[in-house]
């Protein structure tokens, strides 16, 4: 793409920077009426938040809308041992990263222009799906994002809200906040990018060493060896053993969770269960946690199909 694309009520030239701003104050007079698509992010962009973006985009270019990208390391969705502090913030590439994508806005708050109160006294709780498997290894994280999500919300007001597939209980908490307090966007959810091995892309990433990115690895096959059994009929005993023999025993890393779960309420599914489920995961590598996750399908119970 060389040319500014011709997209009728749509203003942002191929290869124009989009407009940064870091106040609430600035933001709202450059939000038009109309559609808007908000990608939300803590910034470190990958190829993963691109493919959020190249949808907005998508979804905006037809009917004139507006893209918004926010850039904010929320620290209420961090455990005081969490890499807060370390977090990357790399504005100025991420920024250069968006140029000629078709944002049209940045917003990237400090934490004093997102809490000018403190940290917030009120804040959202995400009922059952906050207190297991992510929300169980992290307490408060999912509190800490539907607050920080709902206020982005509330300052961006988009029509439309992109999300990650990778991190699957996040969107399952933001739907259920998005349906129980009548928020009105629509999500959107864009399944994982990987890098050529396998690994789920994750601004954490950064953080392996060669040596532990091999090590790594063995999430993403887990992943895949289940999808694999899953898709060749097994059951969720059969599943779940391919995705553990891909990760047991393996020196180097430690397994939070893998488990094979119901798409919406993350509970543990039943042995004898068939239809749609996820397969997620969580490992640890020295000091780094990576989690991984594929929709899958149980044609099987107990007693047929292949390593039942
Ligand atoms: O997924 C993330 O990057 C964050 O949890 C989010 C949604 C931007 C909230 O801080």
């Amino acid at each position: 793409m060389g040319e500014s694309q011709v997209v009728v009520g749509l203003s942002v030239p191929d290869g124009a920077r989009p407009a940064v701003v870091h106040t609430y104050r600035e933001l709202l007079p450059l939000l038009r009426t109309g559609p808007r698509a908000v990608v939300m992010t803590m910034g470190a962009l990958h190829q993963g938040h691109l493919d959020l973006v190249a949808k907005a985009r998508e979804l905006m270019a037809p009917v004139g809308g507006q893209v918004v990208v926010t850039v904010f390391v929320n620290p209420l969705q961090f455990g005081p041992a969490e890499d807060y502090e370390a977090y990357p913030r790399t504005l100025p590439d991420d920024v250069a990263a968006l140029t000629g994508l078709g944002v049209d806005l940045v917003y990237a708050p400090s934490v004093v222009d997102m809490y000018p109160a403190g940290p917030p006294l009120v804040r959202v709780s995400p009922g059952p799906l906050g207190a297991v498997f992510e929300g169980a290894i992290r307490p408060g994280h999912f509190e800490g994002v539907l607050t920080v999500v709902l206020k982005l919300l509330q300052r961006t007001t988009p029509t439309v809200a992109l999300f990650g597939q990778k991190d699957a209980q996040q969107v399952a908490v933001v739907h259920q906040m998005v349906s129980d307090l009548d928020v009105g966007a629509r999500l959107v959810v864009v399944p994982i990018r990987r890098e050529p091995d396998g690994l789920a892309l994750s601004s954490r990433n950064r953080y392996l060493d060669p040596a532990q990115r091999q090590v790594a690895l063995a999430l993403p096959r887990a992943i895949a060896a289940g999808e694999a059994v899953a898709a060749a009929g097994g059951t969720v005993m059969a599943v779940r053993a391919a995705a553990w023999a891909e990760v047991a025993d393996r020196p180097g890393l430690s397994v939070d969770y893998l488990e094979v779960v119901d798409r919406a309420e993350f509970t543990p599914v039943l042995d004898a269960w068939t239809g749609p489920a996820l397969l997620i995961g969580a490992i640890r590598v020295g000091s780094t946690r990576l989690i991984d996750n594929a929709p899958i399908v149980i044609q099987a119970t107990s007693g047929g199909g292949p390593g039942a």
